[in-house]
Protein backbone atom coordinates (compact mmCIF):
# COMPACT_ATOMS: atom_id res chain seq x y z
CA UNK A 1 0.00 0.00 0.00
CA UNK A 2 1.05 3.34 -0.62
CA UNK A 3 0.38 5.58 2.29
CA UNK A 4 -1.04 9.17 1.56
CA UNK A 5 1.66 11.24 2.58
CA UNK A 6 5.47 10.94 3.72
CA UNK A 7 4.48 13.38 6.86
CA UNK A 8 4.49 10.62 9.68
CA UNK A 9 7.17 7.60 7.71
CA UNK A 10 9.65 10.68 7.83
CA UNK A 11 10.01 10.55 12.04
CA UNK A 12 10.27 6.48 11.66
CA UNK A 13 13.50 4.85 12.62
CA UNK A 14 13.62 2.09 9.71
CA UNK A 15 11.81 2.47 6.77
CA UNK A 16 8.38 2.10 6.11
CA UNK A 17 8.75 -1.64 3.96
CA UNK A 18 6.93 -0.56 0.85
CA UNK A 19 9.63 1.80 0.00
CA UNK A 20 12.11 -1.09 0.20
CA UNK A 21 14.10 -1.66 -2.75
CA UNK A 22 15.47 -4.97 -4.30
CA UNK A 23 19.24 -4.97 -3.91
CA UNK A 24 20.56 -4.34 -7.88
CA UNK A 25 18.36 -1.45 -7.84
CA UNK A 26 19.54 0.17 -4.70
CA UNK A 27 22.30 3.60 -4.32
CA UNK A 28 25.45 2.70 -5.74
CA UNK A 29 27.31 6.17 -5.73
CA UNK A 30 26.71 8.70 -2.57
CA UNK A 31 24.32 12.02 -3.14
CA UNK A 32 27.06 14.09 -2.45
CA UNK A 33 29.78 12.52 -4.25
CA UNK A 34 29.60 14.76 -7.22
CA UNK A 35 31.00 14.23 -10.61
CA UNK A 36 31.91 16.96 -12.83
CA UNK A 37 31.19 14.87 -16.33
CA UNK A 38 28.27 16.43 -17.05
CA UNK A 39 29.56 19.78 -19.03
CA UNK A 40 27.92 23.31 -17.62
CA UNK A 41 27.48 24.91 -21.21
CA UNK A 42 26.73 28.90 -20.89
CA UNK A 43 24.43 30.21 -23.54
CA UNK A 44 25.66 33.68 -23.26
CA UNK A 45 25.21 35.56 -26.24
CA UNK A 46 24.06 32.66 -28.02
CA UNK A 47 21.81 35.08 -30.15
CA UNK A 48 24.01 38.05 -30.41
CA UNK A 49 27.81 37.50 -30.64
CA UNK A 50 29.20 36.49 -33.99
CA UNK A 51 30.92 32.61 -33.90
CA UNK A 52 29.09 31.86 -29.61
CA UNK A 53 26.29 30.01 -31.73
CA UNK A 54 28.18 27.44 -33.14
CA UNK A 55 30.41 26.70 -30.24
CA UNK A 56 27.54 26.48 -28.00
CA UNK A 57 25.63 24.10 -30.18
CA UNK A 58 29.00 22.02 -30.45
CA UNK A 59 28.86 21.59 -26.77
CA UNK A 60 25.14 20.87 -26.40
CA UNK A 61 25.92 18.19 -29.13
CA UNK A 62 29.07 16.71 -27.73
CA UNK A 63 27.03 16.43 -24.03
CA UNK A 64 23.72 14.92 -26.28
CA UNK A 65 25.86 12.13 -27.96
CA UNK A 66 27.41 11.22 -24.78
CA UNK A 67 25.25 11.26 -21.94
CA UNK A 68 21.74 12.82 -23.16
CA UNK A 69 22.41 15.19 -20.19
CA UNK A 70 23.77 18.20 -19.88
CA UNK A 71 23.62 21.75 -17.68
CA UNK A 72 22.96 25.31 -18.81
CA UNK A 73 23.54 28.54 -17.30
CA UNK A 74 22.52 32.21 -18.45
CA UNK A 75 20.16 31.04 -19.72
CA UNK A 76 18.23 34.07 -19.41
CA UNK A 77 15.40 33.11 -16.55
CA UNK A 78 15.18 35.53 -14.24
CA UNK A 79 16.98 34.30 -10.87
CA UNK A 80 13.91 35.61 -8.65
CA UNK A 81 11.51 34.05 -10.42
CA UNK A 82 13.27 30.61 -10.32
CA UNK A 83 14.35 31.43 -6.16
CA UNK A 84 10.15 32.57 -6.09
CA UNK A 85 8.97 29.50 -7.70
CA UNK A 86 10.90 26.87 -5.37
CA UNK A 87 10.38 28.55 -1.78
CA UNK A 88 6.78 28.50 -2.29
CA UNK A 89 6.92 24.66 -3.63
CA UNK A 90 9.16 23.80 -0.29
CA UNK A 91 6.08 25.79 1.78
CA UNK A 92 3.46 23.69 -0.51
CA UNK A 93 5.34 20.80 0.96
CA UNK A 94 5.62 22.38 4.41
CA UNK A 95 1.64 22.30 4.82
CA UNK A 96 -0.48 19.73 7.09
CA UNK A 97 -1.10 16.17 5.03
CA UNK A 98 -4.78 18.00 5.02
CA UNK A 99 -4.06 20.68 3.10
CA UNK A 100 -2.05 18.43 0.32
CA UNK A 101 -4.51 16.19 0.30
CA UNK A 102 -6.88 18.43 -0.94
CA UNK A 103 -5.18 17.88 -4.28
CA UNK A 104 -4.90 14.38 -3.84
CA UNK A 105 -5.15 12.44 -6.95
CA UNK A 106 -4.76 8.96 -6.06
CA UNK A 107 -7.97 8.85 -6.98
CA UNK A 108 -6.78 9.34 -11.05
CA UNK A 109 -7.00 12.59 -11.14
CA UNK A 110 -4.97 14.49 -13.64
CA UNK A 111 -2.91 16.95 -11.66
CA UNK A 112 -2.38 17.81 -7.80
CA UNK A 113 -0.74 15.67 -5.33
CA UNK A 114 0.39 12.03 -4.90
CA UNK A 115 3.55 10.25 -2.88
CA UNK A 116 5.70 8.29 -4.81
CA UNK A 117 4.24 8.21 -8.53
CA UNK A 118 1.36 7.15 -10.45
CA UNK A 119 2.42 4.07 -12.97
CA UNK A 120 0.21 1.34 -12.75
CA UNK A 121 2.05 -2.23 -11.93
CA UNK A 122 4.57 -0.50 -9.42
CA UNK A 123 5.72 -2.60 -6.47
CA UNK A 124 8.07 -0.53 -4.82
CA UNK A 125 7.51 2.67 -3.90
CA UNK A 126 9.57 5.95 -4.64
CA UNK A 127 10.25 7.83 -1.58
CA UNK A 128 9.13 11.06 -2.52
CA UNK A 129 5.92 13.59 -3.00
CA UNK A 130 5.22 15.16 -6.32
CA UNK A 131 2.73 18.07 -7.31
CA UNK A 132 2.36 18.02 -10.81
CA UNK A 133 0.36 20.50 -13.33
CA UNK A 134 -0.22 20.38 -16.77
CA UNK A 135 0.44 24.14 -17.93
CA UNK A 136 0.55 23.61 -21.81
CA UNK A 137 -1.39 23.77 -24.21
CA UNK A 138 -3.39 26.36 -22.68
CA UNK A 139 -6.66 25.17 -23.46
CA UNK A 140 -5.62 21.46 -21.12
CA UNK A 141 -5.38 23.69 -18.49
CA UNK A 142 -7.42 23.35 -15.13
CA UNK A 143 -6.76 25.49 -12.45
CA UNK A 144 -8.93 23.47 -9.94
CA UNK A 145 -6.00 20.63 -9.89
CA UNK A 146 -3.50 23.60 -8.67
CA UNK A 147 -2.94 24.05 -5.41
CA UNK A 148 -4.27 27.58 -4.42
CA UNK A 149 -1.99 27.89 -1.55
CA UNK A 150 0.60 29.22 -0.44
CA UNK A 151 -0.89 32.37 -2.10
CA UNK A 152 0.55 33.77 -4.61
CA UNK A 153 1.71 30.35 -6.22
CA UNK A 154 -0.46 30.01 -9.13
CA UNK A 155 0.65 33.42 -10.60
CA UNK A 156 4.53 32.54 -10.05
CA UNK A 157 4.12 28.87 -11.92
CA UNK A 158 2.30 30.64 -15.21
CA UNK A 159 5.41 32.74 -15.64
CA UNK A 160 7.35 29.84 -14.67
CA UNK A 161 6.11 27.61 -17.26
CA UNK A 162 5.87 30.23 -20.15
CA UNK A 163 9.48 31.01 -19.25
CA UNK A 164 10.66 27.76 -19.53
CA UNK A 165 8.75 26.77 -22.47
CA UNK A 166 10.88 29.99 -24.31
CA UNK A 167 13.87 28.21 -23.34
CA UNK A 168 12.75 24.67 -24.51
CA UNK A 169 11.95 26.10 -27.38
CA UNK A 170 15.78 27.77 -27.89
CA UNK A 171 17.60 24.18 -27.29
CA UNK A 172 15.42 22.61 -29.44
CA UNK A 173 16.24 24.96 -32.14
CA UNK A 174 20.23 24.22 -31.67
CA UNK A 175 19.50 20.47 -31.78
CA UNK A 176 17.15 20.98 -34.96
CA UNK A 177 20.54 22.89 -36.83
CA UNK A 178 22.45 20.59 -35.24
CA UNK A 179 21.11 17.82 -36.81
CA UNK A 180 20.99 19.32 -39.84
CA UNK A 181 17.31 20.84 -40.65
CA UNK A 182 15.47 24.30 -39.95
CA UNK A 183 15.43 25.47 -36.89
CA UNK A 184 11.51 25.08 -36.40
CA UNK A 185 12.03 20.83 -37.28
CA UNK A 186 11.64 20.12 -34.09
CA UNK A 187 9.63 21.67 -32.52
CA UNK A 188 6.94 21.46 -35.48
CA UNK A 189 7.17 17.72 -35.02
CA UNK A 190 5.91 18.23 -31.27
CA UNK A 191 2.96 19.67 -33.60
CA UNK A 192 1.08 21.46 -30.32
CA UNK A 193 4.17 21.41 -27.74
CA UNK A 194 2.79 19.68 -24.37
CA UNK A 195 4.04 20.71 -20.70
CA UNK A 196 3.69 19.21 -17.81
CA UNK A 197 5.47 20.37 -14.52
CA UNK A 198 6.34 18.10 -11.78
CA UNK A 199 7.96 19.29 -8.42
CA UNK A 200 9.56 16.48 -6.70
CA UNK A 201 10.43 16.82 -2.69
CA UNK A 202 12.61 13.94 -1.18
CA UNK A 203 12.13 14.33 2.36
CA UNK A 204 14.79 13.30 4.66
CA UNK A 205 15.05 9.18 4.93
CA UNK A 206 15.41 7.13 7.35
CA UNK A 207 17.25 4.23 5.74
CA UNK A 208 18.68 6.01 2.16
CA UNK A 209 20.66 3.14 1.21
CA UNK A 210 17.80 0.68 0.75
CA UNK A 211 15.30 2.85 -1.23
CA UNK A 212 15.01 5.32 -4.21
CA UNK A 213 13.65 9.01 -4.17
CA UNK A 214 12.93 8.13 -8.03
CA UNK A 215 13.60 4.62 -9.00
CA UNK A 216 16.02 4.37 -12.98
CA UNK A 217 14.07 5.44 -16.01
CA UNK A 218 14.21 7.63 -18.99
CA UNK A 219 11.85 10.30 -19.77
CA UNK A 220 9.57 9.70 -22.65
CA UNK A 221 9.09 13.31 -23.79
CA UNK A 222 11.56 15.72 -26.25
CA UNK A 223 13.31 17.18 -23.28
CA UNK A 224 13.27 18.00 -19.59
CA UNK A 225 14.48 20.93 -17.75
CA UNK A 226 15.48 20.31 -14.40
CA UNK A 227 16.33 22.58 -11.51
CA UNK A 228 17.77 21.25 -8.45
CA UNK A 229 18.80 22.45 -5.00
CA UNK A 230 22.26 22.51 -3.86
CA UNK A 231 21.43 19.12 -2.09
CA UNK A 232 22.45 16.71 -4.91
CA UNK A 233 20.60 13.02 -5.54
CA UNK A 234 20.52 13.28 -9.36
CA UNK A 235 22.43 9.83 -11.26
CA UNK A 236 22.73 9.16 -14.34
CA UNK A 237 24.54 5.75 -15.69
CA UNK A 238 25.39 4.75 -19.16
CA UNK A 239 26.17 1.29 -18.89
CA UNK A 240 22.66 0.20 -18.05
CA UNK A 241 22.80 0.78 -14.51
CA UNK A 242 26.01 -0.97 -13.91
CA UNK A 243 27.94 2.41 -12.56
CA UNK A 244 26.32 5.78 -11.72
CA UNK A 245 27.70 9.06 -11.76
CA UNK A 246 25.88 12.43 -9.28
CA UNK A 247 25.32 15.21 -11.41
CA UNK A 248 26.72 18.15 -9.47
CA UNK A 249 24.25 20.78 -8.31
CA UNK A 250 25.36 24.46 -9.87
CA UNK A 251 23.27 27.46 -8.74
CA UNK A 252 20.72 28.52 -11.01
CA UNK A 253 21.36 26.11 -13.95
CA UNK A 254 19.31 24.04 -15.63
CA UNK A 255 20.14 19.95 -15.95
CA UNK A 256 19.03 19.36 -19.41
CA UNK A 257 17.77 15.47 -19.80
CA UNK A 258 17.33 14.22 -23.96
CA UNK A 259 13.65 12.07 -23.56
CA UNK A 260 12.46 9.11 -25.64
CA UNK A 261 11.25 11.43 -28.35
CA UNK A 262 14.03 13.23 -28.60
CA UNK A 263 16.25 10.27 -29.22
CA UNK A 264 14.03 8.76 -31.53
CA UNK A 265 13.47 11.81 -33.77
CA UNK A 266 17.11 11.91 -33.82
CA UNK A 267 17.79 8.39 -34.75
CA UNK A 268 19.23 7.15 -32.02
CA UNK A 269 22.33 9.51 -32.52
CA UNK A 270 21.14 11.48 -29.21
CA UNK A 271 20.95 9.62 -26.03
CA UNK A 272 18.32 9.58 -24.13
CA UNK A 273 19.26 9.96 -20.58
CA UNK A 274 19.37 6.99 -17.74
CA UNK A 275 18.78 8.36 -14.62
CA UNK A 276 17.23 8.28 -11.09
CA UNK A 277 17.49 10.19 -8.01
CA UNK A 278 18.45 8.96 -4.60
CA UNK A 279 18.00 10.19 -0.78
CA UNK A 280 19.67 10.67 2.30
CA UNK A 281 19.16 11.39 5.79
CA UNK A 282 20.57 14.66 6.51
CA UNK A 283 18.41 16.63 4.13
CA UNK A 284 15.49 16.75 2.39
CA UNK A 285 15.48 17.80 -1.60
CA UNK A 286 13.77 19.84 -4.01
CA UNK A 287 13.54 19.70 -7.95
CA UNK A 288 11.20 21.15 -10.26
CA UNK A 289 10.70 19.10 -13.79
CA UNK A 290 9.80 20.60 -16.55
CA UNK A 291 8.96 17.81 -19.43
CA UNK A 292 8.21 19.42 -22.94
CA UNK A 293 6.14 16.59 -24.83
CA UNK A 294 5.12 16.66 -28.48
CA UNK A 295 1.27 16.52 -28.55
CA UNK A 296 -0.29 12.90 -27.98
CA UNK A 297 -1.19 12.50 -31.88
CA UNK A 298 2.48 13.83 -32.73
CA UNK A 299 4.20 11.68 -35.04
CA UNK A 300 7.54 9.86 -33.83
CA UNK A 301 9.74 8.79 -36.57
CA UNK A 302 13.43 10.05 -37.14
CA UNK A 303 13.14 13.73 -38.55
CA UNK A 304 17.09 12.67 -39.52
CA UNK A 305 18.31 8.96 -40.89
CA UNK A 306 22.84 9.52 -41.90
CA UNK A 307 23.81 7.68 -45.09
CA UNK A 308 24.81 4.43 -44.39
CA UNK A 309 22.36 4.31 -41.24
CA UNK A 310 18.77 2.42 -40.73
CA UNK A 311 15.78 4.03 -39.00
CA UNK A 312 16.01 2.91 -35.00
CA UNK A 313 12.26 2.70 -35.64
CA UNK A 314 10.21 0.25 -37.89
CA UNK A 315 7.53 2.93 -38.67
CA UNK A 316 5.89 5.94 -37.83
CA UNK A 317 3.67 5.65 -34.74
CA UNK A 318 2.14 7.99 -32.58
CA UNK A 319 3.40 9.59 -29.30
CA UNK A 320 0.92 8.38 -27.76
CA UNK A 321 1.23 4.49 -29.24
CA UNK A 322 5.29 5.19 -28.34
CA UNK A 323 4.37 6.30 -24.29
CA UNK A 324 1.85 2.64 -24.50
CA UNK A 325 4.48 0.70 -25.83
CA UNK A 326 7.08 2.06 -22.96
CA UNK A 327 4.70 1.38 -20.49
CA UNK A 328 3.66 -2.09 -21.29
CA UNK A 329 7.20 -2.61 -21.33
CA UNK A 330 8.25 -1.40 -18.24
CA UNK A 331 4.82 -3.51 -16.35
CA UNK A 332 6.40 -6.47 -18.85
CA UNK A 333 9.88 -6.64 -16.55
CA UNK A 334 8.66 -5.62 -13.32
CA UNK A 335 6.13 -8.80 -14.09
CA UNK A 336 9.52 -10.68 -14.91
CA UNK A 337 11.60 -9.54 -12.41
CA UNK A 338 8.71 -10.15 -9.51
CA UNK A 339 8.50 -13.75 -11.15
CA UNK A 340 12.08 -14.70 -10.83
CA UNK A 341 12.16 -13.86 -7.40
CA UNK A 342 9.58 -16.09 -6.66
CA UNK A 343 11.63 -18.21 -8.16
CA UNK A 344 14.54 -17.58 -6.33
CA UNK A 345 13.00 -18.29 -3.31
CA UNK A 346 11.06 -21.76 -4.06
CA UNK A 347 14.22 -22.80 -5.27
CA UNK A 348 15.79 -22.12 -2.01
CA UNK A 349 13.13 -23.69 -0.12
CA UNK A 350 13.14 -26.94 -2.21
CA UNK A 351 17.25 -27.00 -1.50
CA UNK A 352 16.60 -26.58 1.78
CA UNK A 353 13.74 -29.57 2.21
CA UNK A 354 16.26 -31.65 -0.36
CA UNK A 355 19.07 -31.38 2.16
CA UNK A 356 17.04 -32.09 5.00
CA UNK A 357 15.84 -35.46 3.50
CA UNK A 358 18.99 -36.55 2.84
CA UNK A 359 21.11 -39.27 5.33
CA UNK A 360 23.87 -37.18 7.14
CA UNK A 361 26.91 -38.95 5.69
CA UNK A 362 25.32 -37.61 2.11
CA UNK A 363 25.28 -33.89 3.27
CA UNK A 364 28.93 -33.62 4.59
CA UNK A 365 30.30 -35.31 2.30
C1 LIG B 1 12.11 13.35 -13.06
C2 LIG B 1 13.50 13.24 -12.62
C3 LIG B 1 15.23 13.77 -11.02
C4 LIG B 1 15.46 14.54 -9.77
O1 LIG B 1 11.31 14.03 -12.35
O2 LIG B 1 11.79 12.75 -14.10
O3 LIG B 1 14.25 12.54 -13.23
O4 LIG B 1 16.63 14.72 -9.44
N1 LIG B 1 13.89 13.88 -11.49
O5 LIG B 1 14.49 14.94 -9.11
NI1 LIG C 1 13.41 11.95 -15.12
Amino acid sequence: MTPKTLTALVEEKTLHGSFVRDEDERPKVAYNEFSTEIPVISLAGIDEVEGRRAEICKKIVEACEDWGVFQVVDHGVDAALISNMSRLAREFFALPPEEKLRFDMSGGKKGGFIVSSHLQGEAVNDWREIVTYFSYPLRHRDYSRWPDKPEGWIAVTEKYSEKLMGLACKLLEVLSEAMGLEKEALTKACVDMDQKVVINYYPKCPQPDLTLGLKRHTDPGTITLLLQDQVGGLQATRDGGNTWITVQPVEGAFVVNLGDHGHYLSNGRFKNADHQAVVNSNYSRLSIATFQNPAPEATVYPLKIREGEKSILEEPITFAEMYRRKMSKDIELARLKKLAKEKQLQDLENAKHHDQSKPIERIVA
